[in-house]
């Protein structure tokens, strides 16, 4: 199938379109930067995620990736633009209404009738009452008869996004007419996993409900891994204990830091701010948001005043195998430790180049090891794997013997003080 990826080199969009054209579609990823499409075309990823480089180059060479400016006909037009966050939690879809208006301007002239695909994260009723009606009056066209809508949520967690890609739990097809939910469940014929076909609106939910659930399931753990450290007990026998319960399953249950990135923070606020304006106080939300800020206050104040302190921070990325700080917990923890007066000396495998333009005025080390010579405190944010690898050695370079760890990473002999463990 043809399929145009409009913001096909955003995160989403590009991963989205490598795993098409993998699949021998015909994919083309719009964007209004021609360089940024020119560096796609000579084999250079426009997002940062593991292993896409190498696919990029196959379906380059296999012609099933191609890029352009303008939407060429398709028969599928997926929208995979952002919906950032607004100062309310709501999201800002001034992408989508453009985007909209774009596709609704670009379809009028065609002879065929495509298939809208909704990709980005929406709130339940965007598609319906956001996307179709500027498309229809942009296109003069009518929803259903004349061009086709689905929305399809994205499920992909970053630096493993093509494998998720490949191999999802499932597929989640809310559709606005049968044909269109025909035509995308074609799509997606050889994927493992359940096919599941919705109403619009029940498709935007699920993609929230399911974000929202995994954070909170973060939040729980969080909880007590906070009491277990009081009582003494080991949060990780406990997770692994209740994960045994096939109703609990074993992910999402790593106590530290608590989460970061482009969607949890994001998608939590946008429901709990849907939920508001719907006239209902959504609480439990309000305590996952509000707990998941709590563990990183509560490794600051473990840490305690460090003002004059020279503190290595190891860990940038909200996650491992990313170079993405967005809403990182350390963010807010460099940044405290900033207007405390501490010295922060950062290092991360990927992710310093991105900190750099958070903070542009704190030292940053080439090595894990160069972080911590001569630091008076040490804090882990981020579980790389090659934290695994620091010895005893090379902590007794530090000044100071605090080393506490948001994420649990380090050799046990290390002896650092675990946030929840
Ligand atoms: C998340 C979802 O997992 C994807 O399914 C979804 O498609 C994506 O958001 C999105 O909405 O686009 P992602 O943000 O890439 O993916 O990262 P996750 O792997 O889910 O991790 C999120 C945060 O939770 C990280 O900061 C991670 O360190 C933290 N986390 C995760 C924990 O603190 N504990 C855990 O047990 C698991």
């Amino acid at each position: 199938m043809r399929i145009a990826i409009v913001g096909g080199t955003g995160y989403v969009g590009f991963c989205t379109g490598l795993g098409f054209a993998s699949k021998r579609h015909d994919v083309v990823l719009i964007d209004l930067n021609a360089k940024k499409l020119a560096g796609v075309r000579e084999g250079r990823c426009p997002v940062y995620e593991p292993g896409a480089a190498e696919i990029l180059r196959k379906v380059l060479d296999q012609g099933n990736l191609t890029t352009a400016t303008i939407i060429p006909e398709a028969d599928i037009i997926l929208l995979a633009v952002g919906t950032p966050s607004l100062p309310d939690g709501g999201i800002n879809v001034t992408q989508i209404k453009k985007v909209s208006e774009t596709i609704g301007s670009t379809i009028k002239t065609w002879n065929t009738s495509p298939v809208i695909v909704v990709k980005s994260t929406v709130v339940p009723g965007t598609t319906e009452t956001v996307v179709k009606p500027i498309v229809e009056s942009t296109s003069g066209k009518h929803a259903g008869t004349d061009f086709g809508l689905v929305m399809n949520p994205e499920f992909l967690r970053e630096g493993v996004a093509l494998k998720d890609f490949l191999n999802p739990d499932r597929i989640v097809i809310g559709e606005y007419d049968k044909r269109s939910g025909d035509l995308v469940a074609t799509l997606y014929k050889d994927f493992p996993g359940t096919l599941m076909r919705t109403s619009l609106a029940a498709a935007e939910m699920i993609k929230y409900a399911n974000n929202a659930f995994l954070a909170t399931k973060i939040s729980f753990i969080n909880e007590i891994g906070n009491l277990c450290k009081r009582l003494g007990i080991d949060i990780d026998e406990v997770a692994k204990g209740i994960a045994l319960d096939k109703r609990i399953a074993p992910h999402f249950l790593q106590s530290g830091v608590g989460y970061g990135g482009s969607c949890f923070p994001k998608d939590v606020a946008a429901l709990a701010s849907l939920a508001k304006q719907n006239g209902y106080e959504p609480k439990l939300l309000n305590e996952v948001m509000a707990l998941n800020k709590r563990q990183r206050r509560l490794l600051l104040d473990r840490l305690g005043p460090m003002k004059g302190k020279r503190v290595a921070v190891l860990g940038l990325a909200f996650k491992p195998n990313t170079d993405d700080v967005r809403e990182s917990p350390a963010i807010d923890i460099i940044g405290d430790l900033v207007n405390q007066g501490a010295s922060v000396v950062a290092y991360d495998p990927q992710a310093m180049i991105t900190m750099k333009q958070v903070f542009p005025n704190i030292l940053y080390a080439q090595t894990a090891k160069e972080a911590l010579q001569t630091a008076d405190a040490c804090v882990v944010l981020t579980d790389w794997n090659e934290f695994k690898e620091l010895t005893i050695e090379d902590f007794t370079q530090m000044h100071g013997t605090q080393i506490i760890e948001g994420r649990r990473i380090l050799k046990p002999e290390i002896n650092a003080d675990g946030l929840c463990w």
